[in-house]
């Protein structure tokens, strides 16, 4: 069968920076059909030669640049006029594609212009699964224009031809999560407010915002990550155990957690770090949040009572996203070894750079005194694959080619965190700046009175 992934916005930075290099492994790895032809869309009056050239001196990763310049065609295009599509009907059609993924990398706002132009041009029809379409994040700027959005989509499309990426989902230990929980009696058991004492959803960057000032000034770290990501993050580890392995059935339960977790205005303190007023396309005056720490709680019987925490920033001290478990003080230790100060067990799942699991336990000290000292069990999931783990995008785009819905969101989904990211910014909190990581810990130790060791 003949495939084609046909990229609108296929001069941005997802395509060559994510799309470009996941393609190269999945061909390098024979994944994918020998036969996948790329059409690259874009504004700009180039031919593929142009697009080409443009595309290798502007990637630095170490890609089979003659696999690539075979597939690729560069189509010159006006997302606008109706023509320009019924011309690129006619190029798919004189190809022999049988079954096309049309990626949108584009903001929202053209999702509704773009999905009706290839849909009344007949290049793809509503209800064939032979026709996809594939949406990047932020589905929408807020709740609103996210619902008028979908609305549209729901016009031109069948939902099961919509694929909407939150690429988190794509990463090794995020899959992992439901494993971790539900295939290990000794953590299912323990998984609630009897056992647990906050969880803790971390996002660290250390670049800023580098060349994307145009789009992050107006979205923010809210609606960037913790609408997204991060709350995808919560929903796996705070769903209760779906019927089965389904993903309609998993799908339900992480949508009813995120309809109970609730994060308050005041809960939430943003910052914005010194120098990013600066960056090219951000206003001189700029109120955009370039980091987030929250407070949510869940309203039900497992986790009422347990804060959930966030934190996702740029511009830090390092890359690390990780979340969390921290349990409660044993209820026994102080009778038996009283005096003794002991750290209280965790359970950290790594999500990026490691990938892994960490269990914190506590142990005698070696020798003759009666010390308690933490030891880890040390899970590298990395080191266990026999080649390298694969990258988000290469599980995605592997996924949307083969027909799998599975780790793409559902709407409800995405409405339900646009609701909890509406709700807890409507009094915008006043920004704090910081220079350094070290800021960041002072304000939230500041303002929430206690360090998390975890930071
Ligand atoms: C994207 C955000 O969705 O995720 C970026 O738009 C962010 O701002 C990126 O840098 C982080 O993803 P990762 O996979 O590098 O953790």
């Amino acid at each position: 069968m003949k495939q084609a992934l046909m990229v609108f916005g296929s001069t941005g930075n997802l395509m060559y920076e994510k799309l470009v290099p996941a393609i190269d492994q999945l061909l390098k790895e024979q994944h994918i059909e020998n036969e996948l032809v790329i059409y690259a869309m874009g504004r700009r009056d180039w031919d593929s030669d142009d697009y080409f050239n443009d595309i290798k001196s502007n990637t630095d990763n170490d890609i089979d640049w003659a696999a690539i310049e075979k597939r690729l065609k560069y189509i010159k295009i006006d997302v606008k006029t109706a023509e320009d599509y019924s011309r690129v009907k006619e190029t798919v059609m004189a190809d022999g594609i049988e079954d096309l993924t049309v990626y949108l990398a584009v903001p929202p706002y053209l999702f509704p212009v773009i999905s009706k132009g290839i849909c009344e041009s007949g290049l793809v029809e509503k209800g064939d699964i032979s026709n996809r379409i594939v949406f990047e994040k932020p589905f929408g700027e807020d709740l609103d224009s996210a619902r008028s959005i979908n609305k549209s989509l729901w016009e031109y499309f069948d939902e099961k031809q919509i694929y909407r990426i939150d690429h988190y989902l794509g990463k090794e230990m995020i899959q992992n999560i439901l494993m971790v929980r539900f295939a290990n009696k000794i953590f299912e058991q323990v998984w609630d407010q009897k056992a647990i004492d906050y969880v803790m959803i971390i996002a660290k960057e250390e670049e800023g915002v580098l060349t994307r000032g145009a789009y992050y000034d107006k979205i923010g770290a809210l609606k960037d990550m913790l609408q997204s990501h991060l709350l995808q993050m919560a929903a796996l580890v705070g769903m209760e155990p779906p019927k089965n392995y389904d993903s309609e059935a998993i799908k339900n339960e992480k949508v009813a957690v995120l309809k109970g977790l609730k994060m308050a205005p005041k809960d939430i303190l943003l910052g914005q770090y010194q120098g990013y007023t600066e960056t090219d396309d951000v206003d001189n005056d700029s109120n955009t949040e370039t980091l987030v720490f929250a407070e949510a709680s869940i309203d039900n019987a497992r986790w009422r009572g347990v804060p959930f925490y966030f934190l996702t920033g740029k511009a830090l001290n390092e890359k690390r996203s990780e979340i969390i478990v921290q349990f409660k003080s044993s209820d026994t230790i102080n009778q038996l070894w009283p005096g003794e100060k002991a750290k209280d067990n965790r359970l950290k799942i790594e999500v990026a750079p490691n990938e892994g699991v960490v269990f914190q336990f506590n142990v005698k000290n070696p020798g003759l005194s009666e010390k308690i000292v933490p030891a880890k069990l040390d899970y590298c999931h990395s080191c266990q694959a026999m080649e390298n783990t694969p990258e988000a995008y290469e599980r995605l785009i592997l996924d949307v080619l083969n027909h799998n819905r599975t780790l793409f969101t559902r709407w409800d989904e995405i409405e339900t965190t646009w609701n909890i990211i509406e709700k807890a910014s409507r009094r915008r909190n006043q920004l704090f700046k910081y220079a350094s990581f070290e800021e960041v810990k002072e304000e939230i130790i500041h303002q929430y009175g206690e360090d998390f060791y975890d930071l």
